[in-house]
């Protein structure tokens, strides 16, 4: 089993979002069985499975360490492929021995920013932590990028110096179609053959590619 976070620090990042459109596509494209834990009192991912209870993974609420460590035990017992963990900023100020445990439970640790420098900053502190922590991968996942923006573009290579973290190649664009994602009851991740179908498609085989690299543990 591969474990897979959807951290950091910034409020509104996207980390929801990316937990539940990585885990459609895992299921849907490459019909892996995958559970979503979610981190988060807030619930986004919880409330996502309420509102739609035919979504094809499981989501479990997760909210201390000891919860985790047996849960995760557990999925890995079941055969999951994949077990995503949607991040809580919040524990940084609350738990930071949980954003620890995350970390270093992950194989991939995907930091969610947006490409301003407000919000990078934002990132330091977290992103030290879970670099102190994980044995795994740690990379930039960049939402609400837009390609036209030269400070988006910008943005980037700024924030991968300032964290002292690679990017991975896709990235996710601001899109009027994902702001539902969660809160709607005819989500998901169906977007047919359009650009957001197309990003969420390229995210889980550049994912599962990361994953498949020989450094990374089994
Ligand atoms: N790429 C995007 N384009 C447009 N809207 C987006 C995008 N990504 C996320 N959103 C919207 O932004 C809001 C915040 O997203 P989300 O809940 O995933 O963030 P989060 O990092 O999990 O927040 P929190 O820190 O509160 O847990 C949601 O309304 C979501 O639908
Ligand atoms: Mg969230």
């Amino acid at each position: 089993m591969k474990v897979i976070s959807s951290v950091g620090a910034k409020g509104g990042s996207g980390k929801s979002s990316v937990s539940l459109l990585l885990a459609w596509e895992l299921t849907q494209k490459h019909k892996a069985k995958v559970a979503l834990f979610d981190s988060d009192v807030q619930g986004t991912c919880l409330s996502a499975k309420n509102l739609n209870p035919s979504l094809p993974f499981d989501v479990l609420s997760v909210l201390d360490k000891p919860t985790l460590l047996a849960n995760g035990k557990r999925c890995e017992a079941e055969n999951f492929d994949y077990l995503i963990i949607d991040g809580n900023p919040r524990s940084l100020h609350e738990d930071p021995s949980f954003i620890e445990c995350i970390a270093k439970i992950s194989d991939l640790n995907l930091v969610i920013s947006r490409p301003s420098p407000r919000d990078l900053r934002a990132q330091i502190k977290y992103v030290d932590l879970v670099k102190r922590a994980t044995k795994g991968h740690i990379r930039l996942l960049w939402n609400f990028y837009q390609k036209n923006t030269g400070a988006h573009r910008e943005g980037v290579p700024e924030g991968e110096e300032l964290l002292g973290l690679k990017s991975i190649q896709t990235k996710i664009g601001l899109r009027i179609i994902y702001q539902d994602i969660g809160y709607s009851e005819s989500f998901i991740g169906d977007f047919g053959n359009n650009e957001a179908a197309q990003e969420i498609r390229a995210l889980g085989t550049e994912i599962q590619e990361l994953l498949n690299e020989k450094n990374i543990r089994s």
